[in-house]
């Protein structure tokens, strides 16, 4: 199924993107940066879970940020939707198998840590996986990578580093922190959070983990950012709600379409 996934994108792009992004809700403003457009939903590539989430779009984007070509998901799947572990983590191998080799992820979290608030963009270090599955589970896919992947540096520490002086000159306050993966769809309640502060978490969502487990698997370099949507159950007196969690990624889209804008090539002359 890879491999014919593969054949469909080869068939609608001439470009042969070694980057790829994955935009989280409300952030899919991105792909429209981009030039030498394939736009292609998801509903037509064969094998690739479509997305229901209200803010996710659901369409690969390939093209080219300037010079530099990229492939760009507007929208992913998620474990609360019901997608299995295999599912959810099809789209990256797929771009794997395209030719990509660097992998950004975008996503939409709580904020746990106090330092942060509404609209911080957070550089994730790290993550926990308590989303109950993980996507290596069955047989090994050989192929693919190693049954006993490594984690100890799951986000690159160089691409953390390239990333942090993109937000200097930009002024864009970006600390790291840990994300807990979790699986939803309800957020947390007080007492998780609590929970999740006490092991370490700087922020809380429900995506990535295993699209991240299933990169590393494959040697894939990985960076991702948060975008603090809303402050955690508890962390402040206000409910959380989808609307909020929205608008909060729409209000700091142009920030991180400007810093994906100036990143993107350094983690491409990186590997060059
Ligand atoms: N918890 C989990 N996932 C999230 C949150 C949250 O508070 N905000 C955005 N995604």
């Amino acid at each position: 199924m890879i491999a014919e996934a593969k054949s469909l994108l080869q068939s609608r792009t001439a470009l042969r993107p070694a980057i790829g992004v994955v935009l989280g809700s409300g952030l899919g403003a991105f792909a429209d940066e981009l030039s030498d457009r394939a736009e292609i939903p998801y509903a037509e590539i064969p094998g690739w879970p479509v997305s229901t989430a209200v803010g996710h779009a659901g369409k690969l984007v390939v093209g080219n940020l300037d010079a530099l070509p990229v492939a760009v998901m507007a929208g992913r799947p998620h474990l609360y939707e019901g997608y299995s572990p295999a599912q959810v983590v099809f789209p990256v191998r797929v771009l794997h198998a395209f030719g990509v080799r660097s992998m950004v992820f975008t996503n939409a979290a709580g904020g746990i840590n106090g330092s942060l608030e509404q609209g911080s963009l957070v550089l994730i270090s790290d993550h926990i996986n308590l989303q109950g599955s993980n996507p290596l589970a069955g047989p090994n896919e050989d192929l693919l990578g190693p049954r006993f992947p490594d984690m100890s540096e799951a986000y690159s520490r160089h691409y953390r580093e390239l990333a942090k002086s993109v937000a200097t000159e930009l002024c864009i306050f970006m600390p790291e922190g840990v994300y807990a993966g979790m699986l939803g769809p309800s957020y947390e309640t007080p007492a998780e959070i609590r929970f999740l502060r006490t092991i370490g978490a700087d922020v809380v969502g429900m995506s990535t983990v295993a699209e991240v487990i299933a990169a590393n698997h494959m040697g894939m370099k990985v960076l991702a950012v948060s975008c603090v949507t809303n402050m955690a159950a508890g962390i402040s007196e206000r409910k959380i709600n989808h609307d909020e969690v929205l608008e909060t990624g729409a209000a700091v889209r142009d920030t991180l379409v400007k810093f994906l804008r100036m990143l993107l090539p350094r983690l491409d002359r990186d590997e060059a």
